[in-house]
């Protein structure tokens, strides 16, 4: 039963999944930790709601800010970090001292629409802008570039002519939490390897 900590600035819809499957088992985790650097983000009510030990770190207030994440990841030995909509971008240390243990999601078919400034609606508005007939999400290890690790599971949606990108969002948002929970699923179960930059899930 791995110890998971996630990392979130926003309203926690894929964090809900995640603590739903793991009380529910297909998880072979625990979520033992919640931290938001946003002090409104909805996620830290769900976190709340399930007796989830939840920290807000102001990043205004606190100097060293990974210092403080990491400190709070040790004090709960947590084994894996995942960041579901976290909107800060970790430090060197911090990656370093979790190599291969920071899982993303990100809201499109990496490596397209990503990097800097590709987060939330504007990943969305670009989709649509561009005229691509595909979207979907991507789970991927986190490197220390901007959604460039390693990619562990995708998952495609048809970007329908009569889509906006509110609509589009919401269909790539439901494709995230099925696609996040699988891949914890065999992250957990000591399936996903790493063999030269790439992952292998072992069936
Ligand atoms: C998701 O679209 C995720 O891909 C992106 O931020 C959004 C977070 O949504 N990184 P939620 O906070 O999990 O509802």
């Amino acid at each position: 039963m791995l110890n998971i900590a996630v990392l979130i600035s926003g309203s926690g819809t894929n964090l809900q999944a995640i603590i739903d499957n793991t009380e529910n088992g297909i998880i072979d985790g625990s979520v033992r930790l919640v931290i938001s650097n946003k002090a409104n983000a909805y996620g830290l009510e769900r976190a709340k709601k399930h007796k989830i030990k939840n920290y807000f770190i102001n990043s205004e207030l606190v100097e060293d800010f990974d210092g403080e994440i990491m400190k709070k990841l040790e004090e709960e030995e947590i084994d894996l970090v995942v960041l579901a909509g976290y909107l800060k971008v970790l430090s060197p240390e911090f990656i370093r001292k979790y190599e291969n243990r920071i899982i993303n999601i990100h809201p499109s078919l990496i490596p397209s629409f990503c990097g800097k400034g590709y987060y939330g609606e504007r990943v969305h508005k670009a989709v649509i802008d561009s005229g691509v007939k595909i979207s979907g999400a991507t789970v991927h290890f986190v490197d220390e570039g901007t959604d460039t690790g390693p990619i562990i599971s995708q998952a495609s949606v048809d970007v329908l002519d009569n889509y906006d990108y509110i609509k589009l969002q919401a269909e790539v948002l439901k494709l995230e939490h099925k696609l996040l929970v699988e891949s914890l699923k065999c992250y957990c179960q000591g399936k996903i390897k790493i063999e030269g930059g790439k992952v292998k899930i072992e069936k």
